[in-house]
């Protein structure tokens, strides 16, 4: 039975009355060539789009908001496209991070103040997926989420090629001499060969995988690569299925359960998922008045197998994952470890949705007995050196690594790293660590993806391809390596990373879950005594309101007055 009659519809508020403005907002769509009985009395769909000609990620999805629509005038519904920031993760600087915020708030004001009932978001590109459902949950009007999917594998010289990961592989390659510049000019036509989002595990796969995992798209419909037929039909599936969610009132914070959460944090250590999606989970938490915290992480860690054989922790690429399987096939392999009951958008519950999934090809979704890792692929450290935590992704460290005791070699921030990372003068050999302060929430700002340091040439040119490296700053999903990131507090205020010094001794334990400097309390607090704040970077704009507003790492980097679930009044219409 429907919950929602037509008289109940929030869009009648614009087009119902007989009055002077109602009468304004029905001429106006008249305007635009719509019938009377095309939207009076019928679910508004916002179809909010993140296609722009500057994010290759997203750059089918200007036709595939057309299949959305499709589906909602199938359905019954009434469609309007939306355009929204795409915050393309190339282009954007001096950190798309910065952005996301931005693109939530705009989601959730685009949903207050226009005429709509519910909302079909499309993106996929690393914070677009975050952003559409913190807006959405906080505007809390029924929403499904379009995953943009994953790019065709990349090729070069018959080999696939994986976004970012063997970018970064092949560039080392590059500073140690083994890979000549043709070879490397040609690889340049051959590692995105279509539009859809990076096709390694990146913070793109793994956001749209959590997103299917929390119940906010259709079944299996992250794994989808962008150009696939089945994209097409499951955006038309969409759009139907959005008219029914409007009928029937169901609402992101419906679904967003901390049980929901429970399962896309599994989810996210099966598939070794970035650790980008710790920073977003917590926000997107927040966002529903729920508190996650980093501990929950490391719980979850802990007691789930890494089964996504897909680089870069494992060699396969998403397009393998979705022949062998996809995420459906991946979950129905965890069942004891999820939630079954959580509810999802297509108004079934998340076990019920995987009925009859199977896995294809053990070896890229690799069976419970034989995992790419026993435990999850994301640990949780503490300790003097990160009192409110840090992030290392353990999956794609260098297995000796994890427990580590070098001097480190700090860089104040990345133009001092950039300047003398190569001389010859910096005393640096193998057991070091590399420590990178300056690049946080507030210090980057925005926390770019810095946290992959380059190794020394001279180091990898001995044959060196990892050391330990420490800072506040992200990496790309797509990275690898022994990177300690996320250290909160960071160092621009104050955080103990601050007050690192080189030829310090530093303490990786990862098993332990310690991150430690070897420095007694008396010693850091003279150290303490003596540092100054840096200089803001930011004065005016929104980067001024991001300075004063957003919050460290480990509690989601969401605006302070953004949290939480006080209800902002409906606008009033006059
Ligand atoms: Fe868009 Fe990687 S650049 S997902």
């Amino acid at each position: 039975m429907p919950a929602k009659t037509a008289q109940d519809l929030r869009s009648q508020r614009w087009f119902g009355p007989p009055t002077l403005r109602g009468f304004s907002h029905r001429s106006r769509l008249k305007q635009l060539g719509h019938r009377h009985d095309d939207f009076v009395g019928k679910p508004v769909v916002a179809i909010v789009n993140t296609w722009s000609e500057i994010n290759p990620c997203h750059a089918h999805l200007r036709e595939r908001a057309e299949a959305v629509k499709r589906g909602v005038w199938q359905a019954g519904g009434f469609p309007v496209e939306i355009p929204a920031l795409s915050i393309t993760e190339t282009y954007f600087k001096p950190s798309p991070m910065l952005f996301r915020n931005l693109l939530a708030m705009e989601t959730e004001e685009i949903l207050r103040g226009l005429p709509v009932d519910g909302a079909v978001l499309m993106g996929g590109c690393d914070k677009t997926t975050p952003a559409l459902l913190m807006g959405a949950a906080s505007m809390n009007l029924p929403a499904i989420f379009v995953p943009a999917g994953p790019m065709l594998r990349g090729n070069w010289n018959g080999q696939p090629l994986g976004s970012g990961t063997d970018l970064l592989k092949y560039w080392t390659e590059r500073c140690a001499g083994t890979i000549s510049e043709e070879e490397w000019n040609d690889m340049e036509g051959g590692i995105a060969r279509s539009p859809g989002f990076c096709m390694t595990m990146g913070t793109a796969a793994t956001m749209t995988a959590l997103a299917e995992a929390l119940g906010m798209t259709l079944p299996g419909a992250s794994s989808i690569p962008a150009v696939d037929s089945n994209h097409v039909r499951m955006a038309v599936n969409c759009g139907e299925r959005i008219v029914e969610m409007i009928w029937q009132d169901l609402k992101p914070r419906d679904v967003l359960t901390p049980a929901a959460f429970e399962n896309a944090i599994t989810v996210d250590m099966a598939i070794g998922g970035s650790t980008n999606a710790i920073i977003h989970l917590v926000a997107l938490a927040r966002r529903c008045g729920l508190s996650l915290d980093l501990p929950a992480f490391d719980r979850i860690s802990r007691r789930t197998p890494v089964l996504a054989n897909i680089r870069p922790s494992g060699a396969f690429l998403m397009e393998d994952f979705y022949y062998a399987g996809g995420l459906r096939a991946l979950m129905a392999q965890l069942t004891d470890l999820l939630h079954p009951e959580c509810l999802t958008v297509n108004g079934r519950t998340f076990g019920q949705n995987l009925a009859g999934a199977s896995v294809v090809n053990r070896d890229v979704i690799r069976p419970r007995d034989n995992p790419l890792a026993a435990t999850g692929g994301t640990a949780i450290l503490h300790g003097n050196l990160a009192p409110n935590g840090a992030v290392i992704k353990t999956s794609a460290a260098t297995p000796r690594l994890l427990q580590h005791t070098g001097p480190a070699v700090v860089f104040k921030d990345y133009n001092d790293l950039a300047a003398r990372i190569d001389r010859d003068d910096l005393v640096v050999d193998e057991n070091s660590v590399l420590v990178l302060q300056g690049a946080g929430p507030l210090g980057g700002p925005g926390m770019p993806e810095w946290g992959m340091l380059p190794l020394p040439s001279r180091l990898l040119k001995k044959g060196v391809r990892d050391m330990v490296r420490l800072s506040d700053a992200r990496m790309s999903g797509t990275a690898y390596g022994t990177c300690v990131l996320h250290i909160s507090p960071e160092s621009h205020v104050g955080g103990p990373l601050a007050l690192v010094r080189d030829g310090d001794l530093i303490s990786l334990d990862a098993e332990g879950r310690r991150l430690d400097v070897r420095l007694s309390d008396a010693e850091l607090a003279a150290r303490r005594a003596e540092w100054r704040r840096p200089e803001r970077k930011y004065t005016r704009g929104y980067m001024a309101l991001y300075s004063d507003h957003v919050a460290q790492a480990h509690e989601g980097c969401d605006f302070d007055f953004l949290e939480g679930i006080a209800p902002t009044p409906e606008p009033e219409i006059h």
